[in-house]
């Protein structure tokens, strides 16, 4: 069976932070037209697009299960004024892998999926959270000395974020939390949606805002969320998953420097073209250690280059001096990543000014040539991602597709043209399958705005 989900549980286009009412008939139809739906999709076997109008409210249905799992693990939600809900989206990458960690340009969005989370203090003291996605309930003092657990836990992604606020002597009051992802396979980053989720969160019920500037405060949340997974989960990620999830805009991607966390933004106008979340579905195993040894070449790498070229990141050498460069590596290991590196980060600059003239075709060719580098240079994809992409780049109306995120199984993403979406997940995921044993997944993508508070029962 060919798996083609799209988005079923969306965000009003319309929505925008910080506090959106929720009329409760609004909530209660499109809960409906949801289960009509989702029976419909059932008799196909298949999940078939809802048209713009009837998805236009809310993740109803993941903000309804957070909102049974918060109701039974704390309580009744109806007579709490203080309750506050939250989603903090996933994200995508256009262009720009696994350069950000060496100072690069990425361009990536934030889409539709994403983390719903619900909150309200509880007078104890203690933060208790429970997810819809894990069992079990995770419970600590904010002020406590936080452990991480071996091996890592869900809520360590929660707890790195509470003691990097410690660290800037916000106190946080006793919270109930219950929290709900809908975000597909590996690849478009769950753990940074739920550690900025958390940040927003904790903001919010502080007032904590480290700037009276939005945009330079989200900055600094996103560095926070960041030093969460570096320091306390371990994994030694860039700031790119963190600055898109806090960071995004409606239909926009954003041209990231990594250096800075400086950002324009880009308009994705794609015509009768659309970008497409393929999920291989294969688990990464071995994705976090693989991730540090990536992170430790760049910087060997790095340390060589550094006296001779008077850089301070790889992504500082210009793409003419590459070969100079692989000259004074031995190693070839090496000489393979600095090229990933350096290429990837001039495929960037051309994607943007590509996309920005409306050359799609042009840009696609760019997602191809950055799936080979990752593929044969910086060896990041392995053998069901590259099936997948491989069958992707080969279906008729596709202009490029590559792998996404850390790699080591998780999604891709796919420029295709709209009308061939259908055909596409059919023959694709017929011929993945055959291949691989079990089934890809298909997901238009809808980008979004970022991390935000989505309705206050203050309000209601
Ligand atoms: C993961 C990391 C990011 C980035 C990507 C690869 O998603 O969290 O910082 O390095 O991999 O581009």
């Amino acid at each position: 069976m060919v798996i083609f989900k799209t988005q079923s549980e969306c965000e009003d286009s319309n929505v925008s932070s910080p506090a959106v009412k929720v009329n409760s008939v609004e909530y209660h139809l499109a809960a409906l037209l949801l289960m009509v739906h989702s029976a419909r999709s059932a008799a196909y076997g298949r999940t078939i697009r809802l048209p713009k109008g009837l998805c236009s409210r809310m993740h109803v249905n993941l903000l309804k299960q957070v909102q049974d799992l918060f109701e039974n693990s704390y309580g009744t939600l109806n007579h709490l004024a203080s309750v506050r809900r939250f989603f903090s989206p996933a994200r995508i990458n256009l262009i720009g892998e696994h350069i950000d960690y060496c100072g690069g340009l990425v361009f990536p969005a934030a889409v539709q999926f994403g983390t719903v989370i619900i909150a309200q203090p509880n007078g104890l003291g203690t933060i208790r959270v429970v997810s819809i996605n894990e069992p079990g309930k995770v419970e600590f003092d904010p002020a406590g000395a936080l452990q991480r657990s071996t091996p890592t836990h869900w809520g360590d992604y929660v707890k790195g974020v509470f003691v990097e606020y410690g660290k800037v002597n916000v106190e946080v009051p006793g919270l109930d939390v219950a929290v709900g992802g809908d975000i597909p396979g590996g690849g478009l980053s769950s753990s940074a949606s739920l550690e900025v989720g958390i940040a927003v969160l904790i903001e919010t019920f502080t007032g904590y805002f480290s700037s009276d500037d939005n945009f330079a405060n989200r900055q600094a949340l996103s560095w926070l969320a960041q030093r969460a997974e570096n320091e306390f989960v371990g994994v030694n990620c860039g700031i790119m998953d963190q600055g898109a999830i806090a960071l995004g805009k409606e239909n926009h991607a954003m041209l990231m420097d990594c250096s800075d966390l400086s950002i324009s933004y880009y308009a994705v106008e794609l015509g009768n073209y659309s970008l497409l979340i393929v999920n291989s579905c294969k688990q990464r195993r071995l994705g976090e250690s693989a991730y540090n040894k990536r992170c430790e070449e760049v910087a060997l790498a790095l340390s060589i280059l550094q006296p001779v070229f008077g850089i301070s990141t790889l992504c500082e050498l210009p793409i003419d001096l590459v070969n100079d460069a692989l000259d004074r590596i031995d190693d070839p290991i090496l000489c393979r990543r600095v090229r990933h590196v350096v290429s990837e980060h001039d495929r960037v600059s051309q994607a943007a000014s590509r996309l920005s003239r409306g050359d799609i075709e042009g840009f696609g060719k760019l997602l191809n040539e950055s799936h080979r580098s990752l593929q044969q240079d910086y060896e990041v994809t392995g053998h069901e991602l590259d099936t997948l992409i491989g069958l992707a780049q080969r279906q008729p109306g596709v202009l490029g597709a590559r792998m996404m995120g850390a790699g080591f199984g998780g999604c891709g993403l796919v420029l295709i043209k709209t009308s061939s979406i259908e055909q596409f997940s059919e023959v694709v995921g017929t011929a993945y399958r055959a291949e691989i044993g079990y089934d890809a997944e298909f997901y238009p993508v809808e980008i979004g705005p970022g991390a935000r508070e989505i309705m206050s029962t203050n309000n209601e």
